[in-house]
């Protein structure tokens, strides 16, 4: 547990405590050959961003939900184990529809099962080399990105506004679902790991990481495209980074939260969000 119990961390705290989790089984029948390439805004970078992000899941989640487990046994909390439960089954859910998601990518002559191949390896390879704690370090990182992005998905209209009807409903259910179990892998490293420099040097090095992964797939898209050296594809990236809606700007404060001794995930207290949400999507029927 964090050594500075602020009365900022204490509220957070009980914020988590009291979040239940729930599996929601959802199927998203993709009909690609009836959705535009560009289907995020008619905006070539925009559109090839979220499927970037979308070839980092199916690995990506499975090696958070192993990352928690490996640590379950130190969790002798009985909330925090059934919002485990909530967290494996939401992750292994989001897996399995980016996984489809990311299939019918192969239509549009994206080189999908190369990407698979290298998260693949790159999963067994940090199973092999890197110790449990640092994996659910890398896990806490990643959730946090996850979750300051959902944010945006959920509060900003202009990240969503654009999208075609599917992708809009999966990146929507996706984002609720994050920000549920936004803290799980967090409060289990608290109770199993709680090294404050492991976790914010693992930040550093994911941030590098992630960018940089993104951006290669996303590169690798937009040149399939014959799109990555068209200045408009440049002036896109420009204006959805910095300008509108600015992501950058935007997640920047609350990614900088996770740097302080008291972080938790439920400082950023979005539950009002999720409650208006939830009552929006009629299909989202718990397990
Ligand atoms: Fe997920
Ligand atoms: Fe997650």
């Amino acid at each position: 547990m964090a050594k500075q119990l602020t009365p900022r961390l204490q509220r957070a705290l009980d914020i988590s405590s009291e979040m239940t989790i729930p599996g929601r089984k959802m199927t998203f029948a993709f009909r690609l050959d009836y959705i535009p390439r560009y289907w995020n805004d008619n905006d070539a970078f925009k559109s090839t961003f979220m499927n970037a992000l979308s070839c980092l899941f199916p690995e990506g989640e499975r090696m958070f939900m192993e990352a928690v487990r490996a640590h379950q046994h130190r969790i002798h909390d009985g909330q925090l184990n059934e919002q485990i439960k909530g967290f494996i089954k939401q992750e292994a859910i989001h897996g399995n529809e980016h996984a489809l998601y990311n299939d019918y990518l192969k239509k549009w002559g994206y080189p999908i099962d190369k990407i698979n191949r290298f998260e693949k390896r790159e999963k067994v390879w940090l199973k092999k080399w890197i110790p449990a704690a640092h994996r659910l370090a890398i896990t806490c990182a990643l959730e946090h990105f996850t979750a300051i992005m959902a944010n945006q998905v959920l509060t900003d209209p202009r990240a969503t506004e654009g999208m075609h009807p599917q992708f809009k409903e999966l990146w929507r259910w996706h984002a609720i679902e994050e920000t549920e179990h936004k803290a799980v892998a967090y409060d289990v490293y608290q109770q199993a790991v709680g090294s404050y420099w492991l976790r914010v040097l693992t930040m550093i090095q994911v941030t590098i990481m992630f960018c940089l992964r993104t951006s290669i797939y996303q590169a690798v898209f937009l040149w399939k495209d014959g799109q990555l050296f068209n200045p408009k594809t440049w002036w896109q990236g420009i204006r959805f980074y910095f300008l509108r809606p600015g992501l950058v700007r935007r997640i920047l404060p609350e990614y900088l939260d996770y740097f302080r001794r008291d972080f938790h995930p439920w400082m950023h207290d979005n539950r009002e969000l999720l409650q208006h949400w939830l009552t929006e999507g009629q299909n989202y029927k718990a397990l």
